[in-house]
């Protein structure tokens, strides 16, 4: 590690990379492989190393989003993920498991036990953490009609937040921005105002691909994107929102008039990610490597961690989807037109073109994003895939955007009752 006497100055820097957020890129990252098999350090080692070093891209992929703190298979031991982002020099934006359970105080131990052990070293790379993921979509009317299975209440979240604040006042984690993760639509509901209130950024997950009845195809996926991102910046008033969870399928069924190909996620990666995300706001893409096996829909940008992806991960120059002031903004109005990709996202290609360092881990095939702990505890082993089952079938913007079938809670739980022997 580079800890010399420049400790300081290089901590003071990091400090400063920090406060400058929009440029934070990254893959979300399970704490499981697609078999529910627990992932290890040289799990989470392999994939950041790909994410930092995949060509083309607009920007180096050098954080990653977490949905625990504590690694599969153990009771509250930090997930490993910790030391293979310490070695990478990976951002990590942190996780806390927040469903079918009634406090956090695993997670909690599980980062202190981290803290301890690495002090700045980790705590340095600790761009925010996310208490809780779409835990409020389960409990939703979409959440429930699909059985997304267990989620939380907002007093729930609340709660944890609460929780966290006190366990890590006046430490370098007490001064880390706290979030919570949930889907476009749970942001409108008042219900959950409170979680709003209690949180320094919003995370927020977007899937037009499952937006059926919205006119889902592909050439109106950037106006979806946009009109679901601005109901959740309407929704939360001043609070920054990062995006934590959105893609498109390579492969699977058609999703009304949603189809999966990888000409498909190409264009979704270029009228979403190039035009509206990537270097302008925190975003972390769904996603790198593929996980839950039962999910017929494929989302990982590589096979086998290469880091020469499926599709050319080059920005264009020019957009089609349409400037969301235009009153034409709406579905079906998707008039193309050609805008001006930002001069910012063309440097940072350079900058990224400049720094390729690894050709992966081929052994690793396949992540379980669901299986986030896979813990003793039957009560630990809550799921969380960013797109594993989405979609919606309801008109109201304010009660459906996407929605996440069992399949992932059952995985989880199997993982779960597996992990007890
Ligand atoms: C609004 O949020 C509350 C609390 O999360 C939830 O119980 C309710 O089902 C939500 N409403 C809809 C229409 O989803
Ligand atoms: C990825 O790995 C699997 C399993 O080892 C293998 O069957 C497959 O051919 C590999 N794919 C590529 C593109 O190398
Ligand atoms: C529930 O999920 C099914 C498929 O799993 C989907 O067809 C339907 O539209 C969803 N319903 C709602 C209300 O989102």
């Amino acid at each position: 590690m580079r800890f010399t006497t420049t400790l300081a100055a290089g901590a003071l820097a990091m400090g400063a990379a920090a406060l400058d957020a929009k440029n934070y890129l990254g893959f979300n990252s399970g704490a499981n492989l697609a078999d529910t098999s627990a992932k290890f350090k040289k799990d989470f080692k392999a994939e950041f190393e790909t994410a930092a070093a995949l060509k083309n891209a607009p920007g180096k992929f050098n954080a990653v989003r977490l949905y625990t703190n504590i690694q599969a298979y153990s009771q509250d031991d930090p997930i490993e993920a910790f030391e293979a982002a310490i070695e990478t020099d990976t951002r990590i934006l942190l996780g806390v498991w927040a469903s079918g359970t009634d406090n956090i105080d695993k997670e909690i131990t599980a980062l202190k036990k981290a803290v301890e052990k690495h002090g700045s070293k980790l705590t340095d790379l600790v761009i925010g953490v996310n208490i809780g993921s779409e835990d409020l979509y389960r409990v939703s009317a979409t959440g429930i009609k699909n059985k997304s299975g267990v989620g939380n209440s907002p007093q729930a979240i609340v709660g944890f937040i609460d929780d966290w604040k006190k366990a890590f006042k006046g430490t370098a984690i007490g001064k880390v921005p706290i979030g919570h993760a949930d889907t476009w639509d749970v942001w409108g509901n008042s219900t959950n105002k409170a979680v709003i209130d209690a949180i320094d950024f919003v995370s927020v997950h977007e899937y037009p691909y499952y937006e059926n009845d919205k006119g889902n195809h592909i050439d109106n996926a950037g106006s979806l994107f946009d009109r679901a991102y601005q109901a959740t910046i309407d929704a939360v008033g001043d609070k920054p929102v990062w995006v934590t969870e959105t893609g498109w399928p390579y492969v699977g069924p058609d999703w009304d008039e949603a189809e999966a190909s990888v000409k498909n996620a190409k264009k979704y990666w270029d009228e979403v990610g190039c035009r509206k995300l990537f270097n302008k706001t925190p975003t972390f893409w769904y996603t790198l490597r593929d996980s839950n096996p039962e999910n017929k829909m494929k989302f990982a940008i590589t096979d086998n961690l290469s880091t020469t992806p499926r599709f050319d991960l080059t920005c264009p120059d020019s957009f089609e989807t349409p400037e969301e002031d235009e009153e034409s903004s709406t579905t079906g109005g998707a008039k193309p037109t050609k805008t001006e990709g930002s001069s910012q996202a063309t440097t940072m290609t350079t900058a990224s073109n400049a720094d390729p360092t690894s050709d992966g881990d081929g052994s690793e095939s396949g992540t379980q994003d669901g299986a986030e702990s896979g813990t003793q505890d039957g009560a630990e082993s809550g799921t969380q895939d960013g797109a594993e089952e989405t979609g919606s079938s309801d008109d109201n913007d304010d009660a459906a955007a996407s929605l996440k079938v069992s399949a992932v809670a059952i995985i989880a739980a199997i993982g779960g009752v597996l992990a007890l022997f």
